[in-house]
């Protein structure tokens, strides 16, 4: 288990989304949850995200994965960066959620990055804001302020990058050190000697992103929506003009659609809990299961049902019948939503905790219904 040593909150008024923040031994006594050939094993991974990011004599190179050699990471000056391990490594998983006091739907994925000397992916500036532990070895970071807004550029085709920034923040990390950086400050970190470093990144959609994703879901509803009619329509000589109050008319019909409270839970219900990165589902080895009383009597009462790794499973308070995961919606009876929260909101069930709320029937269902699409597993 990773326990944060931090005044959570401290640093939620004082610096999250506000300013960066050095967090010395954030993790005491850090203990890497994954070594560099693990890293390299997921890198070789068809269905992971990887790239490795290298200076080849002043020129910035980035390629994508999956990788079947990684001898340029013995030289100076390189980075292999993977993504979502969380999704992958039981381990790493436990690293991100000690971030869980964090709200899950605005939770990305845990990266991890394996440096040479001196390797990193050069100064740039991510929407996104992200703590960085770092895993064994060293690194020098460097962090400006959310309002320097450096010029970006592209170092290459695969690679933004910043101008020069003055730096805040200019620290060597030690294993267990945490640097919170918040979206906009601009930054670099250089491997001092072989380092490893894990970022815990959250997703912040900006209005682009979110009307094109609502208007991707709005696509795939098969039912009729307000259009846009205009029975008090006068003669007009201005043939060109397109008059204010027609122009409320039209803006009028899309703000009701977001200002309708159910289209916006089921639209975002099912968006954030769909996972950005590929899940690895858990489908049970023997077939269907029917009972969990039968799983349960097989692998003993010390056994726990687990949530996968890195699925998201989301409810909003004030829709206490319905939950989302992985995108899709699940209705219930009122009598269960306490349950299905309960689930939502951990990551394990003991088997005993599991044997009370298997005494609902209608509960227990439904939870061996996730069991079989491979939401959750017994371990
Ligand atoms: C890295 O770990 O190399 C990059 C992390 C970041 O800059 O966001
Ligand atoms: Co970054």
């Amino acid at each position: 288990m990773y326990t944060l040593n931090l005044d959570i909150a401290d640093f939620m008024q004082n610096y999250w989304q506000k300013k960066p923040l050095l967090i010395k031994a954030g993790f005491k006594d850090f203990i890497d949850p994954i070594s560099p050939d693990e890293i390299a094993g997921l890198a070789m991974e068809e269905e992971v995200t990887s790239r490795m990011v290298s200076l080849e004599d002043g020129k910035w190179e980035a390629k994508c994965g999956p990788f079947t050699e990684f001898d340029r990471l013995e030289e100076p000056g390189a980075a292999i960066l993977v993504q979502a391990i969380n999704h992958w490594h039981d381990p790493s998983a436990e690293l991100a959620n000690a971030f869980n006091f964090i709200p899950s739907w605005r939770f990305d994925d845990l990266m991890v990055s394996y440096s040479s000397d001196t390797g990193g992916v050069g100064p740039h500036i991510d929407r996104y804001c992200v703590f960085i532990i770092q895993g064994q070895g060293k690194r020098h970071w460097r962090v400006g302020a959310q309002d320097m807004d450096p010029q970006e550029f592209a170092a290459n085709g695969a690679l933004k990058h910043c101008e020069a920034f003055d730096a805040v923040i200019d620290t060597v990390l030690e294993p267990g050190d945490i640097l919170y950086i918040p979206p906009y400050a601009p930054h670099e970190g250089y491997a001092v000697g072989e380092a490893i470093n894990y970022s815990v990144g959250f997703r912040a959609q900006d209005q682009k992103e979110l009307l094109s994703d609502f208007g991707d879901y709005l696509l795939q509803q098969d039912k009729e929506f307000i259009r846009y009619s205009d029975p008090k329509l006068q003669p007009r000589a201005e043939h060109g003009s397109i008059e204010s109050g027609e122009v409320q008319g039209l803006t009028d019909i899309m703000t009701s659609l977001m200002a309708d409270k159910s289209v916006m839970h089921d639209f975002l219900g099912r968006h954030y809990s769909e996972s950005a990165h590929e899940l690895d589902l858990l489908v049970p080895e023997g077939g269907y299961i029917a009972d969990f009383a039968i799983v349960v009597d097989e692998i003993g009462m010390e056994s726990y049902l687990r949530k996968v790794n890195g699925l998201k499973t989301l409810y909003f308070p004030e829709m206490p019948t319905s939950c989302f995961i992985d995108g899709e919606r699940y209705d219930f009876d009122a009598s269960i939503a306490a349950s299905v929260q309960t689930l939502c909101n951990t990551t394990e069930q003991t088997a005993k905790e599991l044997e009370v709320l298997m005494e609902d029937k209608v509960f227990g269902q439904l939870l061996i219904d996730w069991v079989n699409l491979g939401y959750w597993h017994f371990e």
